[in-house]
């Protein structure tokens, strides 16, 4: 990074301290150093994309792009120096609309489901509890392509460390006001809101957030005392079945949710997982990670057996293990993953996500891949470009087991 990041700076450790005067003092540090990392701008905003750019996403060649009237476009005009258009993804969503609209044989551009269809919902869980699994990586970059695919996404953020959040635009320590989670829409009693009043939009237009806080801490007190209380007749859904009854408000918005999930097992999790209609378990090939991922699944089928008891446990359309972070040239890490899948078959994608500085680096900067542009004095466009491809055949491994659970493969 170029920019001068504020880590020093002319505070005077105090005695006698709180925890919470300590988050003034570090609140304040942060927004510091967020307003010089990331653009200084309170609200974060998405780039532009070259034709050629526009062209990938759409899978159409760049001379299409360039002949198409620049009246489907609905942004204001902004070129780049050369004199090139440049398109925002709002733009790239309506040349898709256009694409699809005289297109209507062939390819389909617009992938939105068809409920009459019996497309069902998607609802994607992102899980493990080892941290640095990539998890939050995964979730955001998996939504994200989908959005730039044409699918209609809400991202869910269930980590009270909100990094999810942080990545789509919405960082704890900036906001002003306190807002909504998810805690709002599956919380107890009169103060319960629906779920539409808590999601919001993200500058990554056509990608919706419901953020994350510590507020989230709440459910996990909240949720087991509850169940205690709970008598036969009951109406209020249980704490299981709390994720579901808030997204069946607003499913027929979307085609696919994917949810962060924190990395523990706690109340919050399993009722991810009881919405879940597939799961994704996020796994670094490393002898430590995997022993890790051992005692997860093992608590996690201990934790379903109330659930399944109840007669609630979910049925999930697929259960994928999505190797991360992995460095083929590594020894030892490919004879982890040869051994994953000799033990789970084709429950492993057959596509890795890679170790890569491009990833590495736009998380840094707070950013995805697809919203970093290459730049060329931290990566080679080589590496850049490596990293892209890893991230679009993943995800587009993923985008084929949800067209499978359509029906449409
Ligand atoms: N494929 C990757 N290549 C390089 N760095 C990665 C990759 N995936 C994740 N990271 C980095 O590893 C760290 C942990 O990833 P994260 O997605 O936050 O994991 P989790 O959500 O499971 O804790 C982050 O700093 C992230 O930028
Ligand atoms: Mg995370």
């Amino acid at each position: 990074m170029n920019q001068h990041v504020p880590y020093g700076g002319p505070l005077v450790p105090a005695s006698n301290q709180t925890a919470g005067d300590d988050a003034k003092i570090l609140g304040s540090k942060l927004r510091e150093i967020a307003a010089v990392v990331f653009s200084p701008a309170e609200a974060k905003t998405l780039r532009r994309f070259t034709s050629g750019e526009v062209a990938r996403i759409l899978g159409v060649t760049d001379s299409r792009i360039r002949q198409l009237s620049p009246e489907l476009l609905v942004s204001e005009a902004e070129v780049a120096p050369g004199g090139r258009r440049m398109y925002t993804l709002a733009d790239i969503h309506a040349l898709r609309a256009h694409l699809d609209a005289i297109d209507r044989v062939g390819k389909r551009y617009l992938p939105h489901r068809d409920p009459a269809k019996g497309e069902h919902l998607q609802v994607i869980a992102c899980v493990n509890f080892k941290g640095g699994s990539g998890k939050t990586t995964t979730s955001a970059h998996l939504a994200q392509s989908l959005v730039l695919r044409g699918y209609r996404v809400l991202a869910i953020d269930l980590d009270p460390q909100a990094s999810l959040s942080t990545l789509l635009g919405v960082r704890p320590e900036n906001e002003r006001e306190p807002y909504p989670t998810i805690y709002d829409a599956i919380q107890y009693g009169a103060e319960r809101r629906p779920l539409s009043d808590v999601i919001m939009q993200t500058y990554f237009t056509g990608l919706d957030l419901v953020a994350a806080n510590l507020e989230l801490e709440v459910f996990e007190f909240e949720a087991p005392m509850q169940s205690a209380r709970r008598r036969p007749g009951d109406v209020e859904p249980p704490f299981f079945a709390r994720m579901a009854m808030a997204l069946g408000e607003v499913g027929e918005r979307y085609d696919v949710v994917v949810i962060d999930c924190p990395p523990r097992l706690g109340y919050l999790t399993i009722a991810a997982l009881c919405a879940a209609t597939s799961l994704l378990i996020t796994i670094h090939p490393q002898m430590l990670d995997v022993s890790s991922m051992h005692q997860f699944l093992k608590m996690m089928d201990e934790l379903m057996a109330p659930v399944r008891e109840q007669g609630a446990a979910p049925t999930h359309d697929w259960f994928r293990y999505l190797v991360t972070r992995f460095e083929p040239q590594d020894t030892p890490q490919t004879e982890i993953v040869a051994m994953l899948r000799g033990l789970f078959g084709d429950r492993v994608l057959t596509k890795a996500m890679l170790q890569s500085v491009a990833i590495s680096n736009s998380g840094l900067r707070g950013q995805t891949v697809y919203e970093t542009p290459l730049r060329r004095d931290e990566v080679t466009g080589s590496t850049y470009r490596r990293a892209l491809d890893a991230l679009d055949a993943v995800n587009g491994e993923i985008e084929k087991l949800i067209a499978r659970a359509w029906g449409r493969s």
